[in-house]
């Protein structure tokens, strides 16, 4: 068990809190194997009746750790056998569209790349004034993950759907709010209460009336979602080891920017 994530059970809310905040939260393979593991569970467990994530330290997540994208860059170059959305994050991005169990995020700081996909997949959010949310797939020479090619156009339209994943735009709190992409923006001294307060709510409904209906609102569609996931998980096959991606990554982790320009002229 990761102890950069802690999964606390108290009075039918399941809380996943992200403990990583010296790296902002990124999530690494054993914080995805945690969070699969507990919603799965969770799944057949009768005492868990809702979800809340929750990050620390004024931060969400800062989305997949890059080392691990680096790694799998590596190994698919080396003929490794691997390559694509390492497993992990794949595994746990591939369950989210089958729980049947309503999640709610809890959102200070920043959320970026899953860290903001993964509230596509949410039924409430709440966010701090501090709340910045931003999806930089493209800048990393990838493309969005999480079925948010068709959740994303979906919650937000098109255009801002565009200005979200292909330019690459911080949205704010206030900006996720007149999106439609957030419930409520709250003090952060008021938003773990605030998430709890909403799930405690959810708890005390009828349990089976309480999933039937968050299934209905989602019109079914898992077999969708879950179509957009491999889709886009086939474009990281040949995207992750391309010379764009393997720059931007080791460009974030030398801490430069990005020579994309190079990378073109020397292929
Ligand atoms: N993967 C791995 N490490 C990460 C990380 C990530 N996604 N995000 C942050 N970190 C690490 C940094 O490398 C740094 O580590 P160090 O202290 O050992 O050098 C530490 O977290 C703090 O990050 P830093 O960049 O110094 O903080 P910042 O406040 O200046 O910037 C971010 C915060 C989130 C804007 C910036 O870290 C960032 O852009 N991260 C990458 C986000 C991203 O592209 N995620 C993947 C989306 S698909």
């Amino acid at each position: 068990m990761s102890t950069d994530i802690e999964i606390t059970l108290a009075d039918g809310v399941q809380i996943l809190r992200f403990l990583r905040a010296g790296k902002k939260n990124a999530f690494t393979g054993a914080m995805y194997n945690a969070m699969s593991e507990a919603l799965d569970a969770a799944e057949t467990n009768e005492a868990i009746a809702v979800h809340v994530f929750i990050g620390s330290g004024g931060v969400f997540s800062a989305g997949n750790d890059i080392n691990d994208f680096l790694r799998r860059a590596e190994a698919s170059e080396t003929g490794g056998g691997q390559d694509g959305i390492p497993a992990p994050s794949l595994d746990f991005i591939a369950r989210l569209p089958k729980l049947s169990k309503p999640m709610i995020a809890a959102v200070d700081g920043l959320a970026v790349g899953i860290g903001t996909t993964l509230l596509l997949h949410c039924d409430l959010i709440y966010a701090t004034p501090s709340a910045s949310l931003r999806t930089p797939f493209l800048d990393l020479g990838l493309v969005q993950e999480a079925g948010s090619s068709l959740l994303a156009p979906e919650r937000l339209g098109y255009p801002l759907a565009f200005e979200l994943i292909c330019l690459g735009e911080p949205f704010s709190a206030e900006r996720a709010l007149q999106a439609g992409l957030i419930n409520a923006i709250v003090p952060a001294a008021e938003l773990e209460a605030t998430a709890l307060a909403a799930a405690r709510r959810l708890v005390a409904k009828p349990r089976q009336a309480l999933m039937r209906s968050r299934r209905l609102l989602r019109q079914n569609h898992t077999a969708a979602i879950s179509g957009m996931i491999d889709a886009e998980a086939n474009c990281y096959k040949e995207l992750m080891a391309s010379p764009e991606a393997r720059e931007a990554f080791t460009a974030f982790l030398e801490k430069r920017p990005p020579d994309f320009a190079k990378v073109r002229k020397a292929r």
